[in-house]
């Protein structure tokens, strides 16, 4: 089929090339020229494993082409929206100028008898009023079906080529064919597809992201009761999380969850159901939002413990930015607040991350950025592994003791190994952990 995506950041980039992986032939539209140029190279503006290649082999076998104009959505079949929906600059909202934008444009400039598919993270009952606004532009034409994305920063590209599921809103089940037929191969791999209504597919992207975070700061709660008590919440989470009905997964403690998704889409859903006056069915969302936060300044007050308790002065090595490893993605990110939060306080921040430096540099230009691991560490004080990148993983307490002026460490993602640590002379303390 002939495909548009609207919008070629993460999410439309990615779509577009995994498009073009099954067959299709995809044009990614986006508004800023460098991003077009860029990929229109093979080149990827940010960093996602695999999938720069993914995207060069396509633009060479001419499948995937990208360009400014939205003009070039008239001969398509199917347009994805593929646009961000931030948070709103004065609210806890989700800001959906991009995706009333993208709709607005695409209805003037599509076939009017195409099928309209939004892929971006909206608040319940976006789409049944862009739907009335599409009808309206296009003399009842146009048909739109909303398909929420679940992909993950890092995995972008096997999420998409083998989602867990997919899941489309119709308001007419013969609109679900059209989407079907575009995700036949990965059907008769066996994805399974739910049709649903609007409303319900929505909710699904906004309920997925809510548990998972809900799940993070539920092991982040037991993690300072474990601190409290001389427990080790990972052993804890081990034990709980063989309960097939628990999981194992998405129970590590640590400084808590950020990055584009999972923050900004729990306050977006509080709002919502708010302007909904269903608001306090969703308040325990409040708490793991406010657990989360809380998580950043436990681990400015550890830091402050193992500096004997003054900052000032003190030169803290950074060891990771990102919100999480593999990815270049500094917003929101724990690690980067936390980073903040000491040199505010007086300490001397030595911040090293191997992809994530220049956006970190971006938004915190006061820090002080090096390039290798080796320099954050010379003279520390105090080392702190924030993101949990594999190089961090695999330092060697031995030879690291030799680098830092104090062998002390804080392991906000407590995937160091506590007992080795010890033994080569340092202080350890993690989140939860013995
Ligand atoms: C998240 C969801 O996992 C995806 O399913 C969803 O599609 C995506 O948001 C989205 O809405 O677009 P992502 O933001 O890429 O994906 O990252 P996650 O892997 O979910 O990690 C989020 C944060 O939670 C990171 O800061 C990570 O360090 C933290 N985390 C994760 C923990 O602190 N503990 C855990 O056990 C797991």
């Amino acid at each position: 089929m002939r495909l548009s995506v609207i919008g070629t950041g993460y999410l439309g980039a990615t779509h577009a090339a995994a498009m073009a992986e099954l067959g299709h032939e995809v044009v990614g539209v986006d508004a800023d020229p460098r991003k077009v140029e860029a990929l229109s190279r093979g080149e990827v503006p940010f960093y996602e494993p695999g999938l720069a290649e993914l995207i060069a082999s396509h633009t060479a076998s001419g499948r995937l082409t990208f360009s400014e104009d939205i003009g070039a959505v008239a001969d398509c079949d199917v347009h994805f929206v593929c646009v961000g929906t931030p948070q709103a600059s004065a609210s806890p909202a989700a800001d959906l100028s991009q995706v009333d934008a993208a709709v607005e444009a695409l209805a003037k400039s599509m076939r009017p008898d195409t099928v309209v598919v939004g892929k971006s993270t909206v608040p319940v009952g976006t789409a049944q009023r862009l739907r009335a606004e599409l009808r309206e532009a296009t003399a009842g034409q146009a048909r739109l079906v909303w398909n929420p994305e679940f992909l993950r920063e890092g995995f972008a590209v096997e999420d998409t080529l083998r989602p867990d599921r997919i899941v489309v809103g119709v308001d007419d089940d013969r609109d679900a064919e059209v989407v079907a037929d575009i995700y036949r191969t990965q059907i008769s791999q066996g994805t399974p597809f739910l049709v649903t209504d609007y409303a319900t597919a929505e909710l699904v992207k906004v309920a997925a992201n809510s548990f998972l975070a809900t799940k993070i700061s539920f092991i982040n709660a037991m993690s300072e009761i474990c601190d409290a008590t001389g427990a080790d919440v990972t052993t804890l989470a081990h034990a709980i999380g063989l309960d097939e009905r628990i999981g194992r997964r998405f129970l590590r403690a640590g400084i808590g969850f950020g990055g584009g998704c999972l923050p900004k889409d729990i306050r977006a859903f509080m709002a919502r159901a708010d302007e909904m006056g269903v608001g306090e069915s969703l308040a325990f969302l409040r708490e793991v939002d406010r657990l989360n936060l809380q998580q950043r300044d436990t681990a400015v007050r550890m830091a402050a413990e193992l500096l004997d308790g003054s900052l000032t002065g003190a030169r803290i090595a950074i060891l990771g930015v990102a919100f999480k490893p593999d990815s270049d993605d500094v917003r929101d990110s724990p690690a980067l607040s936390i980073a903040a939060a000491l040199h505010l306080k007086g300490a001397e921040v030595v911040v090293h991350d191997p992809r994530a430096g220049a956006n970190a540099q971006r938004a915190y230009p006061t820090l002080n950025y090096v390039d290798s691991a080796d320099e954050a560490l010379r003279d520390a004080d105090l080392t702190m592994l924030l993101t949990e990148w594999q190089e961090y993983r695999d330092l060697d307490p031995t030879r690291t003791a030799e680098q830092v002026a104090r062998p002390a460490v804080f392991d906000g993602r407590n995937v160091l190994d506590a007992e080795s640590w010890r033994r080569a002379g340092w202080t350890y303390r993690g989140v939860g952990v013995r």
